[in-house]
């Protein structure tokens, strides 16, 4: 059940940046946008830049170009950021003919440079996507925390997950005996596994489970509520500002809602633009459709038929494979 108290007022999307605005949507370049946000007033920044990967919504150029660019505009995020803010940058890797550049470490410098403060770089792992054939399938990106100083909101309660073996005893000193994790359930760790995009898992066989991820648009690189959700409620308070200078068909701003925190985001396109209007007028009719936050990710019971050795790849032979046991002497 959502609870929205935040909007009991009209809803409204405003255009540009005003400060008794709840929900800003900017079309345009991030560069302009930024700038008519006040000093130190957002909590959380989170986002994923355009990759420079020659997506439609982008022309590729030199990594120089490119990291040059998001200079100027990390800058002002600096500005913007609230003093105790968080900023969370979601990146994965630019190729450039087979050869992987990893944008998150081209970019260290840059936060490092405007005294950003890196807290975690957490793994987003995923089980899913394009099958390498001259390296190996890359299944994971980051997204890289950095705060603006040492003081920062960090609501750890807010984003537990169960824990493995909540029975664990203290076996020694003087908690002997007594619980030893904590009832809330664990810290989630900086391996985050969150459904990259299910709409890729190749389930299309399968019975009853759809092609397409709920969360699908028309948008070539969307991310998951889920991840953003997380971001959102260990790293900001109700009513603070979130902000998405990329905010592609508004996810990081539908997460910002959810969770009655203010939403603010900039996309140039204006396609993208209009599908984030209406997300956000279907979450507040009650017609979005998200996945879960912890739904577990989808395990093949083996029954499947996509799940089975194909007929004509059995053989008698015996196949060498890692996983075979050998006989060392
Ligand atoms: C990786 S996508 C972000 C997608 C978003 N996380 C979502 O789930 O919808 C990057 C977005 O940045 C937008 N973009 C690229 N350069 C921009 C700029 N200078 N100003 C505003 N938006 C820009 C692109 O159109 C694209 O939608």
């Amino acid at each position: 059940m959502l609870n929205l108290p935040l909007f009991d007022k009209q809803k409204e999307i405003r255009a540009d940046f005003s400060r008794t605005a709840d929900v800003v949507l900017y079309q345009g370049d991030a560069n302009d946008f930024v700038k008519t946000i006040p000093d130190d007033s957002v909590r959380l920044i989170v986002t994923s830049p355009p990759y420079n990967l020659g997506k439609e919504y982008e022309d590729r150029v030199s990594i120089k170009t490119y990291l040059e660019t998001q200079s100027e505009l990390i800058k002002q995020l600096y500005r913007v950021l609230a003093p105790n803010g968080s900023l969370c940058w979601q990146v994965g890797n630019f190729v450039d003919r087979g050869e992987v550049y990893p944008l998150d470490i081209l970019y260290y410098d840059l936060f490092k440079h405007n005294d950003f403060f890196l807290r975690n770089r957490i793994i987003w792992h995923f089980g899913h996507g394009l099958h390498a054939s001259k390296r190996f399938s890359g299944r994971y990106e980051t997204i890289w925390w950095f705060t603006k100083s040492d003081d920062y909101v960090f609501n750890l309660d807010a984003v537990r997950v169960p824990s493995k073996y909540p029975g664990k005893r203290h076996f020694k000193g003087p908690n002997i005996g007594k619980p030893s994790g904590n009832p809330n359930g664990k810290n989630p760790s900086d391996v985050w596994q969150v459904v990259l995009k299910d709409w890729e898992a190749e389930l299309w066989d399968i019975p009853n489970v759809k092609a397409n991820h709920p969360e699908k648009t028309i948008h070539p690189c969307q991310y998951p509520v889920e991840l953003v959700e997380r971001c959102v409620l260990a790293l900001t308070r109700e009513e603070d500002w979130v902000f998405d200078p990329y905010a592609g068909v508004g996810t990081s701003m539908l997460a910002a809602l959810m969770h009655n925190r203010r939403a603010m985001g900039s996309e140039k396109e204006s396609e993208y633009v209009a599908f984030a209007r209406e997300r956000i007028h279907a979450l507040w009719n009650g017609t979005l459709t998200t996945r879960p936050v912890g739904k577990p990710v989808f395990v093949p019971t083996g029954k499947e038929r996509v799940a089975q050795i194909p007929e004509e790849w059995k053989t008698d032979k015996p196949k060498m494979r890692l996983e075979k046991k050998r006989k060392y002497k």
